[in-house]
C-alpha cells in the first residue's frame, strides 16, 4: 500500500517537475518576444504615417532584432511544448529547421536594412521586408489569436 502511494506520488512529481523546469525558458522565450514587439511597436507607427520618421528608432529595432534573433533557437527545446500559456504551436517542433532558419532571415533582413535604410523613402520601401518575417513566421508558428 505504502509502495503503491510512493509510486503514485512519484508520477504524479514528474510532469510537475518538467513543467516547472520548461517555465524558465518558456517565460525567457517570450519576453524576448515582448522585446521585438516593443522595438518594433514605433517603426509600425511610422509606416502608418502616425509617427515622424526616426531613425534612431529604426536603428534601434534593427538591433533588437539582430540580438534576439540570433537567442530564440535554442529556446524552444522538446520540453518547452506547453506551459506558461505558449502561443507556440507543436507544428514548430515537426518544422524544427524551417523554424530556426527564419530567425537566421529576420536576423539577415535587419541587417540588410541597417545598411539601405537611410531616410523616409529608403524605411518605406525597406522596412516591410524586414517585418514580413515577423507575421510570416506568426502565420505558421504561433496561435491565432482568437
Ligand atoms: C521564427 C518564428 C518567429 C519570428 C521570426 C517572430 N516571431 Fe514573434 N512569436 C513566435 C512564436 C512561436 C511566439 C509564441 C511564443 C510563446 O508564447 O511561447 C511569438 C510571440 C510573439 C509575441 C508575444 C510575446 C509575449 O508577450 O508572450 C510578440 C509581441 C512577437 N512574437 C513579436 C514579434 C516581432 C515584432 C517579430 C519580428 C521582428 C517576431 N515576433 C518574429 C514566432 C516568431
Amino acid at each position: 500500500m505504502l509502495r503503491a502511494v510512493l509510486i503514485a506520488a512519484t508520477l504524479l512529481a514528474v510532469p510537475a517537475a518538467a513543467i516547472a523546469q520548461n517555465s524558465a525558458i518558456i517565460k525567457e522565450r517570450q519576453a524576448n518576444f515582448k522585446a521585438l514587439g516593443d522595438a518594433a511597436k514605433p517603426t509600425g507607427a511610422m509606416l502608418k504615417g502616425e509617427a515622424d520618421f526616426d531613425l534612431a528608432a529604426v536603428k534601434n529595432a534593427i538591433k533588437v532584432f539582430q540580438e534576439k534573433a540570433a537567442l530564440q533557437p535554442k529556446l524552444f527545446p522538446d520540453d518547452s511544448k506547453e506551459g506558461e500559456k505558449t502561443e507556440a504551436l507543436p507544428v514548430i517542433w515537426e518544422n524544427k529547421a524551417d523554424f530556426e532558419e527564419r530567425f537566421v532571415k529576420l536576423a539577415a533582413a535587419a541587417k540588410a536594412a541597417d545598411a539601405s535604410i537611410t531616410d523616409a523613402d529608403t524605411f518605406e520601401a525597406e522596412w516591410p521586408k524586414v517585418m514580413g518575417n515577423c507575421g510570416g513566421c506568426h502565420k505558421k508558428y504561433r496561435k491565432p489569436k482568437d
